[in-house]
């Protein structure tokens, strides 16, 4: 599928859920969401109709998402479903990494073949100021239960966030040292919840930049990504602010209650809840063709109506 601007659609961000057992400090408020009825929740039927008919218009990269994805009854189930539509398609889980150590093994089992795990901080007092409820050392095992299920180009996401984890840079490269992980750098997004954070926390990766000198780089998706000679890992930057990625974006992403978005920082959104086949093949076109061509980030801002837990990322 091409969007009306020759830009390649070939990625699908699927929200399970909008829940999540932490409250992140630039994803939600700390009394959490108001919780959908099961009935706004789409079902794992319609997700598993969604990612086929996705495929069939060319999708070959399906993430799922949250909330936190791995808290939604059934995501086995999903796994495999999806991963028996094709062999080919490359599945993978954005996850705060708290459930891995029971469920890194079933996941892996279920044909997923890659994981993404949030660490903002090597700080436990700032790992609980930033998740609001959440222990460091879950996060830890979970790296190490992905790991030791035999997941491989695991990919780490920090955001940064000026005054609480800008200090640990250094100590976080450090971790690529011996650790084949990607960590990534992303810049926090003035979305949603995090519209009202306060303007010192929104740093760009720029004076990361200069720490990186020397080291070999290459592009990854969306990040640029740097490896020093030696390093087991690498170190990636996300730069939306910065460096918006916008004319290259290749993906669409559906919310948990079933609405295609495709621009994560636009407004319009397209209902595909009750539509199958056919019509739900029209749907999603009419939404790839219209996707929009940039956000407006640096000029009016975020146009999305939903907090991050709603999205996904
Ligand atoms: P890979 O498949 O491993 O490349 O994953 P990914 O980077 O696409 O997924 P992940 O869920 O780990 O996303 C990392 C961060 O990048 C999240 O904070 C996303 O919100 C952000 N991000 C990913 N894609 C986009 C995008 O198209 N636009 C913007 N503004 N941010 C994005
Ligand atoms: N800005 C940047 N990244 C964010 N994430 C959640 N909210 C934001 C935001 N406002 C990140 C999480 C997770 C991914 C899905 O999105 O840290 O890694
Ligand atoms: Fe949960 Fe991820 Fe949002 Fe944190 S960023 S509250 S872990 S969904």
């Amino acid at each position: 599928m091409k969007d009306k601007y020759g830009r390649l659609i070939k990625y699908l961000r699927l929200s399970v859920t909008d829940l999540c057992n932490y409250r992140c400090i630039y994803c939600m408020p700390e009394d959490g969401i108001n919780k959908k009825s099961h009935s706004d929740i789409l079902s794992i039927e319609e997700l598993t109709a969604i990612a086929k008919a996705s495929y069939e218009l060319g999708i070959n990269k399906i993430r799922l998402t949250g909330g936190e994805p791995l808290l939604r009854k059934g995501i086995i189930t999903l796994c495999e479903n999806i991963r028996s539509l094709s062999p080919d398609i490359e599945l993978s889980i954005t996850t705060n990494g708290s459930m891995l150590p029971s469920m890194a093994a079933k996941l892996k089992a279920a044909g997923v073949d890659r994981l993404n795990i949030s660490l903002d901080t090597l700080g436990k007092e700032s790992f609980r100021r930033i998740t609001r409820k959440g222990e460091l050392s879950e996060a830890l095992y979970g790296i190490k239960a992905a790991q030791d299920a035999g997941f491989d180009n695991i990919k780490i996401n920090t955001v940064l966030l000026g005054g609480i984890n800008d200090s640990e840079v250094m100590s976080l490269i450090e971790l690529t040292r011996d650790n084949p992980i990607q960590l990534r750098f992303i810049e926090l997004m003035p979305i949603g919840y995090s519209k009202t954070l306060d303007k010192s926390m929104f740093i760009t990766v720029k004076n990361i930049e200069s720490l990186l000198m020397g080291a070999d780089y290459t592009v990854d998706g969306v990040a640029r990504v740097f490896r020093f000679k030696g390093y087991s890992g690498s170190i990636g930057l996300i730069s939306p602010i910065s460096h918006s990625f916008c004319h290259k974006c290749d993906k669409i992403r559906v919310t948990a209650d079933g609405k295609l978005k495709p621009c994560l920082h636009s407004d319009i959104e397209y209902d595909l809840r009750g539509l199958n086949g056919e019509e739900l093949k029209a749907a999603i076109k009419k939404a790839v063709l219209n996707k929009p061509l940039y956000h407006q980030l640096d000029t009016i801002g975020s146009e999305a109506v939903r907090n991050m837990n709603e999205i996904g990322g």
